[in-house]
């Protein structure tokens, strides 16, 4: 099979790219860098300017199936020019391979688009949230940016393509995004839990997030899948978890909530947000979790 991924060179992107190659299909990939581009056997990389809407059309020859996952980092201060360069880059480049399908002959007949589980309300004392019997409300700026890339990502079906979407969790990794932020006071005996310490934490090792997109394209599965593990925690709890791993106790007491919101603005609501998502739908679907449990995940990636 051959899978062009948007995002390769991020944190997610170059996981799926790395495991797919592994398992013997070819990855062609998006970048806006030329000093990211590569022309190997079964690595090809290609240029596009979202900003300017351009892009090489023979990163599509021979490609079967489409992983979208490009757009610019959420953790940055949400200034108004922030705020409007991450969602213009997840719009417009969707727009972008949009046009670029129906401008081009190809044989690609499956997307996958990222979303994050950013998207659901709150916890409120109820069930894990499934992808279907919770209508997503929009009450922040990264749940009105999740709708809206969900719904241009939607627009794939109107070329007659299969589309699935995949709302990522907090991703574990030993490369960095989250796991490693929380990890550094840890290991400087400064670690707390954020706020009343009690939101949901809906976490998801790297090796499955790669392994739920895979399985994906594998089945030519449709739909919304929330790319979580089956255990969430809490928040102090996950904060004490990487603590015994890293074998240095967490006994801070938590970050007050407006100390949060006075260090990150607006972009505290990430941090402080209480999302307890379910993973049964992609289980059902016939995905077996590596790492279905959290102490078992921070071994593999704090040691
Ligand atoms: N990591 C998480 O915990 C998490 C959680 C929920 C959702 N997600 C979503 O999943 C996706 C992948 O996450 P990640 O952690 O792998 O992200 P990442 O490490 O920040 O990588 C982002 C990728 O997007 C590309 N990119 C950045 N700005 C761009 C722009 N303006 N135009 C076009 N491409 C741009 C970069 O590619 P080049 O520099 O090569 O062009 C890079 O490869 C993102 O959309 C993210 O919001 C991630």
């Amino acid at each position: 099979m051959v899978v062009l991924i948007t995002g390769a060179t991020g944190l997610v992107g170059s996981k799926i790219s790395e495991d797919l190659r592994s398992q013997g299909h070819t990855v062609h990939y998006l970048t806006t860098r030329q000093s990211a581009i590569k022309n190997e056997e079964k690595n090809k990389g290609f240029l596009w300017d979202v900003k300017e809407m351009t892009i090489d059309p023979k990163c599509i020859d021979g490609v079967d199936a489409l992983i979208h996952l490009a757009g610019e980092t959420v953790f940055q201060r949400w200034t108004d020019d922030a705020k409007k360069r991450i969602l213009d880059s997840r719009i417009d480049s969707t727009q972008l391979l949009l046009k670029l399908l129906q401008e081009n002959e190809h044989q690609v007949k499956h997307v996958v688009t990222a979303s994050a589980i950013g998207i659901y309300p709150d916890y409120q004392n109820g069930k894990a949230l499934k992808e279907n019997d919770i209508p997503p409300t929009a009450t922040n700026f990264l749940a009105d940016v999740c709708i809206a890339w969900e719904k241009e990502g939607a627009k794939f079906q109107d070329l007659g393509l299969k589309h699935a979407v995949v709302r990522i969790g907090i991703v574990l990794s030993a490369k960095g995004g989250a796991l490693d932020q929380m990890a550094k006071p840890v290991k400087f005996y400064a670690g707390a839990g954020f706020g009343n310490g009690k939101m949901w934490q809906s976490w998801v090792a790297i090796d499955d997030l790669s392994g739920i997109f895979i399985h994906i394209i594998k089945h030519t599965l449709e739909g919304i899948y929330n790319g979580v593990a089956p255990h969430p925690v809490r928040n102090r709890p996950m904060m004490e978890a990487i603590g015994k791993v890293l074998g240095k106790p967490v006994f801070l007491p938590n970050v007050p909530e407006f100390v949060m919101k006075l260090m990150l603005g607006e972009m505290s609501s990430i941090v402080l947000a209480s999302q307890h998502a379910s993973s049964e739908k992609i289980m059902e679907k016939g995905y077996h979790f590596e790492f279905p449990e959290l102490e078992s995940a921070l071994k593999q990636y704090l040691k």
